[in-house]
Order: C-alpha cells, then sequence, then structure tokens
C-alpha cells in the first residue's frame, strides 16, 4: 500500500485486520504509528486514521477519495464487485418490486419500513406540505425561460431558506423533520413548475387525491384546459425510477450535501448544494448525455465508430451510461431500469422505437468487448433511465431533475444522520502544496 506524499511515507504492513485490528505505519524517521481497524456491519474494514496529522505531521493523499471514507452511515450498503444495493439492508430490486417510493422515502429517514398506520400518517405528512409559498412563483418569472431547469432548481430550492424560517435551526429535531418533510415535498412541485416555466404554460396546483407519482406527472403534463388521464403504467414506472435513484451511498452530491452541512449551514441551502453537485455529466447529467450520444450515433449511423472513439485513450469520448467509481458489475438499478423500459415503451406504444433498439445493441456490443470487460465497464442505471423518461413525455433537459427529485430524501437522510452523528466536526480536508514557497513581494511598478 503506498501514501503518493513527496518524501515517500511508507505503510510497512497492514497487520491482518481480522487478527488484531491494528494497522502500523513506519515513517521515513523510523517512528510507528498504530491505527485502529474498524468493521462495519458488512465491507471492507476501514483504518482509521484521525490521529495521523496530530502523531506524525503528515496527511493522506486520496484524490477523488477513492480510498477514504468520510463518515459512517446506516443508510445504504453497496458492493460495487457483486452489484449489490441495500437500503437499510433491504435489495433495491425487492424495493423496487414490492414499494411505492413514499414506502422507501420512509425507510431511508427512519431505520425501517413503516407498517401501514405508520405510512399513512407519513404519506399524509408529505401529502400536505406539496405547496409552495405562492411568493416562491413570482421567483420562476426572474429566470429566462430557456434556462436550464438544473439552474431554477438551484435558484428556487436555495431560496425556500428564505421562506420557511421556521424549520431552519438545525440543532431543534422537529426542526429538521418539518424541513425534511418539506423538502421532499416540495421538490416535485418545484420541479414542475420549472419545467411548465419553461415552456410557457401555466403552474398546475399539487392534488392531495393522488400518489407522489401520479401528482408530479398531473403537475408536469395535465394543462387546466382538459383531463389529464394518468396512465398507472407510467406512474408505476415514474415511482419505480425515483425508487431507484433514491439514495446511493457517499457519492458525489450527498458529500457535498454532507459537506456543505457539516458547517451548519440549513437544510434547504445544503440540498442546493447536492442539486449543484449532481449537475454534472459524470453523475445526474449523465442520462442526458446517453440521449444525446444515442442521437449522435442515430445520425452516424455506425455503432462500432463509437465504441472505437470510447476506447482510444487519445479520444476523450467516453460511452456514457457506462461505467461506475463504484460498481465494477452490472448495476443493479440497471437491471430494473431495462425491464422497466420494456413496460414503459409497452404502454406507450414504441416497443420498436429505433433508439430503444440501438441501446440494447450498443450493449451487448459493449458487453463483448475485451475493452469493457476487463476493465468492468457495464450499464449504470442512467443507460436506459433516459429512454424511458423520453418515453414519457420529459424533455431531456429535464432528466437530471427528475433525478435530483428522486434524490432529495436521500440527501435529506443523510445530512439528518451527519447532524445526530457525535463525530461530526466541519468537513475540512487539506491539501499537497505544489505552489511557491514564501516569497519577497515585488511592487507593481517594479514588476517586468
Ligand atoms: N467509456 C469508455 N471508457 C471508460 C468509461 C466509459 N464510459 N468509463 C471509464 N472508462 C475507462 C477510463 O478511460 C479508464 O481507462 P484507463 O484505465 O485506461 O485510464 C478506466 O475505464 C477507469 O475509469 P475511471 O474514469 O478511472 O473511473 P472513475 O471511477 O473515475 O469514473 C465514471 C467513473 C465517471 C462514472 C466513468 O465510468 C464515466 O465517465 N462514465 C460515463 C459517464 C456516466 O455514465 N456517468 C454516470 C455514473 S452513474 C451516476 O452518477 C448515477
Amino acid at each position: 500500500m503506498q501514501i503518493h506524499l513527496n518524501y515517500h511515507l511508507k505503510w510497512i504492513e497492514v497487520m491482518s485486520a481480522k487478527n488484531n485490528k491494528i494497522a502500523n505505519l513506519k515513517l521515513p524517521n523510523g517512528s510507528n504509528i498504530e491505527f485502529p481497524i474498524h468493521s462495519g456491519t458488512i465491507g471492507p474494514d476501514v483504518i482509521d486514521v484521525k490521529k495521523l496529522y496530530s502523531e506524525s505531521d503528515h496527511f493522506t493523499y486520496d484524490p477523488g477519495f477513492t480510498s477514504t471514507g468520510s463518515c459512517k452511515s446506516k443508510i445504504t450498503y453497496i458492493d460495487g464487485e457483486k452489484g449489490v444495493l441495500l437500503h437499510r439492508g433491504y435489495k433495491i430490486e425487492d424495493l423496487a418490486e414490492n414499494c411505492d417510493f413514499l414506502e422507501v422515502a420512509y425507510l431511508l429517514l427512519n431505520s425501517d419500513l413503516p407498517n401501514p398506520e405508520q405510512k399513512k400518517v407519513f404519506d399524509n405528512k408529505i401529502t400536505t406540505h406539496t405547496m409552495i409559498h405562492e411568493q416562491l412563483s413570482m421567483f420562476f418569472r426572474g429566470f429566462r425561460r430557456d434556462a436550464h431547469a438544473m439552474a431554477v432548481m438551484c435558484g428556487v430550492v436555495g431560496a425556500l431558506s428564505a421562506f420557511y424560517h421556521d424549520s431552519t435551526d438545525i440543532t431543534d429535531p422537529s426542526q429538521r423533520l418539518v424541513a425534511s418533510h418539506r423538502l421532499v415535498a416540495k421538490i416535485p412541485t418545484i420541479a414542475a413548475m420549472a419545467y411548465k416555466f419553461s415552456i410557457g404554460q401555466p403552474f398546475i396546483y399539487p392534488r392531495n387525491d393522488l400518489s407522489y407519482s401520479e401528482n408530479f406527472l398531473n403537475m408536469m403534463f395535465s394543462v387546466p384546459a382538459e383531463k389529464y388521464e394518468i396512465d398507472p403504467i407510467l406512474s408505476k414506472a415514474m415511482d419505480k425510477i425515483l425508487i431507484l435513484h433514491a439514495d446511493h451511498e457517499q457519492n458525489a452530491s450527498t458529500s457535498t450535501v454532507r459537506l456543505a452541512g457539516s458547517s451548519g449551514a440549513n437544510p434547504f441551502a445544503c440540498i442546493a448544494a447536492g442539486i449543484a453537485s449532481l449537475w454534472g455529466p459524470a453523475h445526474g447529467g449523465a442520462n442526458e448525455a446517453v440521449i444525446h450520444m444515442l442521437n449522435e450515433i442515430q445520425k452516424n449511423g455506425n455503432v462500432y465508430e463509437f465504441i472505437k472513439k470510447a476506447k482510444d485513450p487519445n479520444d476523450p469520448f467516453r460511452l456514457m451510461g457506462f461505467g461506475h467509481r463504484v460498481y465494477k458489475n452490472y448495476d443493479p438499478r440497471a437491471t430494473v431500469m431495462k425491464k422497466t423500459a420494456d413496460a414503459v415503451l409497452g404502454a406507450v406504444g414504441k416497443e420498436d422505437e429505433p433508439m430503444f433498439i440501438l441501446a440494447r445493441e450498443l450493449e451487448k456490443i459493449a458487453l463483448e468487448d475485451d475493452y469493457f470487460v476487463t476493465k468492468k465497464l457495464y450499464p449504470n442505471v442512467d443507460f436506459y433511465s433516459g429512454i424511458i423518461l423520453q418515453a414519457m413525455g420529459f424533455p431531456s433537459s429535464l432528466f437530471t431533475v427528475l433525478f435530483a427529485v428522486a434524490r432529495t430524501v436521500g440527501w435529506v437522510a443523510q445530512w439528518n444522520e451527519m447532524i445526530e452523528d457525535s463525530e461530526q466536526r466541519i468537513g475540512r480536508p487539506r491539501q499537497l502544496y505544489i505552489g511557491e514557497k514564501q516569497r519577497a513581494f515585488t511592487p507593481l511598478n517594479k514588476r517586468n
């Protein structure tokens, strides 16, 4: 095991974790430091390096945090090698198959699945918080109509803290609970309003007689002038999409929420930070990028050319929807997503949608290609989600917004867990400084 510090820290050995739970680090000056090794309920052990700096004047160096655990958590477990994803111990496949979104939301926010009474109370809580302060609707009108919906989401979700002062005291558990409910309840309303504003249609108010997914579809696609029928296959698919994206351990946006929250920032500001992080194409923007890529391939007509580009180390092109930092196996969410794609495309009469056929062909070619096999690059959750969302009528610019709607409950659950963690401190990583050493200042008129 090597640490990339200039002056060669040398790990002598990580003594067998299972035997005595001690890792031993020998430094160049001959001193020895012992670190405790902790075990979770499942998954790899962790070496606790908290005292490294105070005892040795060294930091660890781990850009991208590929070997760094930032917290303890009871919410989500991923085994990337085996392709396993558990929420509070339950397999994602079982949750997606048997639960509605609010059931999974309850599970993430609490430690167990709700019983029927708890579910009724929770559903009611969320349903009765779906409207947003009327003045917030003015906020949308301040944006250009062609603004990306994620830009609008960052702004409006951050602005919630200016409207809900009675739920920003993070030291008060009851305020945290209300903020959590508000965020989960209002995020679909805000997302639908962002969409309606972009296409110049009137905002549609939430309806308390509908389920979470039905209400979202209604706010997105109905217009006041006519009755909107919600296809149960589509609302069921919406539920699955939301469940599959609800949480995913310490990914970039969740870590952003935790880091923002570690300073004591209010929950609405923290979730806005998460939305900003999710926007990037390497994270939540990937399903939008998949659709752009499939469109390009369709125009070009040659799948193999794109596969070749993806494999070329001198070409920055990557096969979007393939590969994952953690999964080195088929993403279990992608399996459910592919099945859902079949159901949705069937329901909307698009079984022979050329883009779906192309996606399946691309997947088959990549899964048999040595490059993708040896690098363990499998389809991730985003590979099929864009196709489903497009078939349901969502424009591609809204895909990441959908992801944000689903992930809000995960962010909120992780944020709450962080606040309640007695070990929690402000997040403050350090660095390996490679800039100038201290030097003499030259006044402006003396510089060449
Ligand atoms: N196409 C072609 N090659 C790839 C791809 C891909 N999609 N993904 C990774 N690789 C290659 C890399 O070039 C690298 O090759 P090298 O070892 O020869 O340098 C190797 O596989 C490892 O890739 P890394 O970038 O080191 O893996 P990392 O864990 O940093 O990246 C990521 C993961 C960002 C998801 C990456 O696979 C990717 O860019 N995929 C496409 C974007 C995407 O689908 N993102 C969605 C992620 S899921 C989510 O956020 C919900």
